[in-house]
């Protein structure tokens, strides 16, 4: 089913159950702790299997173009987007792909925390021009994994993030790397993930399942095909067996989801 279609079905069953009409309270909780890293803790599980189908399927995505940078958004804060991303970037890895996973949300940054590793100096320092880029590059304790984490809290992101070290970034990166992942800000409070999203090969939206707002999906959406962000489908994040049902013939008893076109 494509995202236009559940967007469509506002007075079904399906989509009754997966978008939400009452605004949420932010979670901050990976703020501070980090998100889950169950592809890493537990990857014998049901969910980082379902992680490594995320990655299988974005890889089989986009045929006619290669995939080396790929953007996790969504609509609204706190929907999901460090967890997927996080997790499908380990998944990666395990692949014996070197890929490099990147904090571009330098308002509510959670890789260092995740990883375990310092902020001390990361993208904000390398975008305003302070330190060179292999000098933000940290190994994890994932191999084949690194990250570049956000950095000290910089009063302009939007203005960084659009600028022109991003391209050379980007540029030196998709040499030294197989895989890109950048882990941005929601897509409909500020307009750096906006920026990014024409500078990546491919888009994800994470869409949390009865969490989202409907009219804030939609405006996502919008948002990403303004800019000809080049999107490749949408990841139903907090999917519980109940709520697969009808969608996936009730087989997929997941918690994560997986990749639409
Ligand atoms: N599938 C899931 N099941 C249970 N909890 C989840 C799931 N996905 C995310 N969470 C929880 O929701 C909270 C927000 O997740 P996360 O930090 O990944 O979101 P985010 O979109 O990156 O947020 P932000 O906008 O702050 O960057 C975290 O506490 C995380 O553990
Ligand atoms: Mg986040």
């Amino acid at each position: 089913m494509e995202i236009n279609q559940i967007l469509r079905r506002g007075g079904s069953k399906v989509a009754f159950k997966l978008f939400k009409k009452t605004a949420k309270k932010l979670d901050n909780y990976s703020l501070s702790h980090g998100v889950s890293l169950v592809t890493y803790d537990n990857p014998i599980s049901t969910i980082s299997e379902q992680f490594n189908t995320i990655r299988t399927n974005i890889q089989f995505s986009s045929v006619d173009r290669n995939l080396q940078s790929i953007l996790f958004t969504s609509s609204a804060p706190s929907e999901g987007k460090s967890t997927v991303s996080n997790n499908v970037a380990v998944s990666w890895a395990k692949q014996d792909k070197r890929v490099i996973l990147i904090d571009a949300d330098l308002r509510r940054p959670t890789i260092h925390r995740t990883f375990g590793v310092s902020n001390h100096l990361g993208l904000s320092n390398y975008l305003s021009g302070t330190v060179d880029l292999e000098t933000v590059i940290q190994p994890t304790m994932v191999e084949n994994l690194f990250v570049i984490t956000s950095g000290p809290t910089a009063p302009n992101p939007s203005e960084l993030l659009g600028g022109n070290r991003i391209n050379e970034m980007l540029a030196t990166l998709t040499e030294q790397f197989d895989c890109l992942i950048f882990d941005a800000p929601p897509i409909n409070s500020v307009t750096d993930a906006q920026v990014l999203a024409t500078r990546v090969d491919g888009v994800i939206l994470v869409v949390p399942c009865g969490i989202a707002n409907k009219v804030g999906v939609t405006q996502a959406k919008k948002s990403l095909e303004t800019v000809h962000a080049h999107i490749l489908g949408f990841i139903m994040n907090r999917m519980t067996k109940e709520n697969m049902e009808g969608y996936y013939g009730g087989e997929y008893s997941g918690y994560y989801g997986a990749i639409q076109k």
